[in-house]
This record gives C-alpha cells, sequence and structure tokens, in this order.
C-alpha cells in the first residue's frame, strides 16, 4: 500500500517540489493550504490532493489529519506555538519533516544574519555544519522563533522528526525569486550591471529540488536530526549572474565595485554579503543523500518563469515577499550615477 504524505504550505515553491518528488517515488500526496495561491495543475493530474485548512484557526489542523498520514511535511512553521500544535496532531501521523532555516547559526562573537544591519555581518568558519551554535529560542526575531519551533519539536516529539535548515531558498512558484533582481535588469536592457563586493559573496543557494530530495531520503530513514541543505556548491553572485546571463542571452557587462561597506549602496543583490554564508551537507550525505540537482541546472526554469509573469502584469503583485524589501532594489538613477563616475 501506498504511503501517505501530508504537506502543509504544498502550494508554495517548497512544497509543490516535495509534493512531485514523492508523487513519483510512490508517495500519496495530500497538499494543505488556505488556497489564496494557484494549485498548481501538474499536482492535481498527478493525483495529488488539495484541502482547504487554515493552520492558525484553531481545530483547523487536527480536522483535516483526523484520518491520519505516514508523514507530515511543514513548510510553514514558526515559532513555539506551531511547535506545539505540531505536537498535538503527532497521534496522526508516523512521523514529521519541518522547514526552519540556517539563518539561526550565530557566530562566535554573537553576530547573526538577522541583526546583522545592527551588529555586523557574522563571520563562519565556512562551511557552516549543524553543530554551530545557533540564538537563543525567543519570540523577538524570525530566527530565535526558528530556534523555539525546533526545541519543541526535538524535545518533546514522540515520533521521528527531522528539521531542515536550507539557505536562500529558490524554485518555481516562488513568491521571493531572488533571480528577478537580474532578470528585470536584463528585460529593462541595462546595459551595465554593477556587483557589490566584486561580485565574490557567496550565499549558499538552496534549490527547492535538493530539499524535496533530502525530504524524500529521511523519510525512508526516520529518525531525529537537524541537517542542512544546501546546493552542491556555492555559486558567487558573479556565477550567478553569469548563468542568468547565459539563460537570457544578455550581451551587456557585469562592473565589479570594490567598495566594501555593509550593506552594500550600490549593485547590492539579494546574495550580496560581505562574508561567505555556506552550508556543509556532510550530514545529509553521510544519511544516504546526493544533490537532485546544481544552481545552473535548476534557475534556468525560474528565469523562463519569471520573464513569463512579469509580462502579466506589476512584479510587485507576483512578488509579494521580494517587494517587501526594506531598499529600492531597482534605483537605476542611483546606479547610472554611480557607474558615470567611477568610469
Ligand atoms: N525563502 C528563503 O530563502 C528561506 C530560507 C530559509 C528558510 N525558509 C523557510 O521556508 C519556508 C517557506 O517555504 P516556501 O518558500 O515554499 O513558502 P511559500 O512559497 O511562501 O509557500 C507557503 C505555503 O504555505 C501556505 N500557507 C501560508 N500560511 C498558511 C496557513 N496559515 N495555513 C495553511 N497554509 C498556509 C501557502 O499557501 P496559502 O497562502 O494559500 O495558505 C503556501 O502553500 C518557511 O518556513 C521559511 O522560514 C525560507
Amino acid at each position: 500500500m501506498s504511503r501517505h504524505a501530508f504537506v502543509l504550505g504544498g502550494t508554495g515553491q517548497i512544497g509543490r517540489a516535495v509534493a512531485e518528488t514523492l508523487l513519483a517515488s510512490g508517495w500519496d500526496v495530500t497538499i494543505a493550504s488556505r488556497g489564496s495561491r494557484a494549485r498548481p495543475d501538474g499536482l492535481a493530474r498527478r493525483g495529488a490532493k488539495f484541502v482547504a485548512l487554515d493552520r492558525e484557526k484553531p481545530g483547523d489542523l487536527p480536522r483535516v489529519l483526523r484520518g491520519g498520514a505516514d508523514a507530515l511535511i511543514d513548510v510553514t512553521a514558526y515559532g513555539a506555538e506551531h511547535g506545539r500544535q505540531l505536537l498535538g496532531v503527532q497521534g496522526s501521523v508516523g512521523g514529521m519533516v519541518v522547514i526552519s532555516s540556517s539563518s539561526v547559526y550565530r557566530d562566535d562573537a554573537g553576530r547573526t544574519l538577522d541583526e546583522a544591519a545592527q551588529n555586523g555581518f557574522p563571520e563562519f568558519s565556512e562551511p557552516i555544519r549543524e553543530t554551530q551554535p545557533t540564538v537563543a529560542p525567543g519570540d523577538t526575531t524570525y530566527s530565535t522563533r526558528k530556534v523555539a519551533l525546533e526545541r519543541v519539536l526535538l524535545d518533546e516529539a514522540r515520533v521521528p522528526v527531522t528539521v531542515l535548515r536550507p539557505a536562500a531558498i529558490y524554485g518555481t512558484g516562488s513568491v521571493h525569486p531572488r533571480e528577478w533582481w537580474f532578470v528585470k535588469r536584463i528585460l529593462d536592457g541595462r546595459r551595465a550591471i554593477p556587483l557589490a563586493y566584486g561580485g565574490r559573496s557567496r550565499f549558499h543557494t538552496s534549490s527547492v529540488l535538493n530539499i524535496a530530495e533530502l525530504t524524500r531520503i529521511v523519510l525512508d530513514r526516520p529518525g531525529t536530526r537537524i541537517l542542512n541543505i544546501a546546493d552542491p556548491s556555492a555559486s558567487s553572485v558573479a556565477e550567478i549572474g553569469a548563468v542568468i546571463a547565459r539563460r537570457m542571452g544578455y550581451t551587456g557587462e557585469f562592473v565589479e565595485l570594490s567598495e566594501d561597506a555593509f550593506p552594500a549602496r550600490i549593485g547590492r543583490t539579494p546574495w550580496s554579503v560581505p562574508r561567505p554564508f555556506v552550508l556543509d551537507n556532510g550530514t545529509a550525505i553521510a544519511l544516504g543523500y546526493s544533490p537532485a540537482t546544481s544552481y545552473a541546472e535548476a534557475s534556468g526554469a525560474i528565469c523562463d518563469e519569471l520573464a513569463q509573469i512579469s509580462a502579466l502584469g506589476d512584479w510587485r503583485d507576483a512578488f509579494p515577499v521580494l517587494a517587501r524589501y526594506p531598499y529600492d532594489q531597482f534605483d537605476y538613477d542611483s546606479e547610472d550615477a554611480f557607474l558615470e563616475t567611477a568610469a
């Protein structure tokens, strides 16, 4: 008999990829969401079932999960309260995979991604392993909430729980496609694209296809653990730009800037960081995981999708998380003025 996976938050970029991968491996898949995002057609055709639920509505999750599932994959959990909510339904599931974040790590001086603007960018002896200290659990920042979620689950769950810590996630169906920083400039005909920190920044990317593949593996090897998950290598911003340029037939130039202020003023891509943020995937590999894809392979489909979606209307409606960045990512006047002075 097929095993049954229940994907909470399954219409988003990670959930779709997880659903696809598990369907292809013979699982039955139920996808749960509030229904504000479109249901991916392909998944319905391949037999995925869709259910509407809002996890914030008391009683919704236990009601929908009453029939039970072999695995609950939760991509949309934040904070101790969601952790306790998951403990409340553990009697109905065989095990869980929960998406956390690599932003939980702090460096030896206590610096973190969340507070980099105030305290300076963290400096890790790369690559970061799961044993690297994290921020303390709490409810003050995104990352303290992720740690609180992790602790509740890892300390108290009676079923196997795998916590995954991805880095900069990318995939089709994203509402936060970092690639748009390059794609929009190319579509707008920008002849020169500046790159902060000489384009050398490495902020590790995590393909949803790799997250999905690791999910498949851990469900076959139940256990309670934390695993980093990032692409097989950490591309530099210059390499990311070159891959996107090739895909889009871009013939302009990248201008590598030597300025080292943090945050960068000009050429600040969503991956522009003054020091590397790179994960070690060794623990996942030791479990039997091998990457499904690389940035160079997987990013092409995203560029194609972004070009199509953006032709349909305002990018801010299509990519709301990207649109909430607290600075103008497309301030071409400042960019031009800077490039002119630098020339
Ligand atoms: N983006 C990154 O670079 C990054 C890095 C590290 C970790 N993460 C983690 O990755 C996860 C986000 O995954 P993603 O990128 O796949 O997200 P996503 O594309 O935004 O999808 C979120 C999914 O959750 C559903 N959802 C949201 N609120 C819900 C609720 N109250 N009840 C039921 N379903 C709900 C959404 O559908 P509806 O809106 O229709 O409900 C959608 O299916 C988060 O845990 C985040 O912390 C992200």
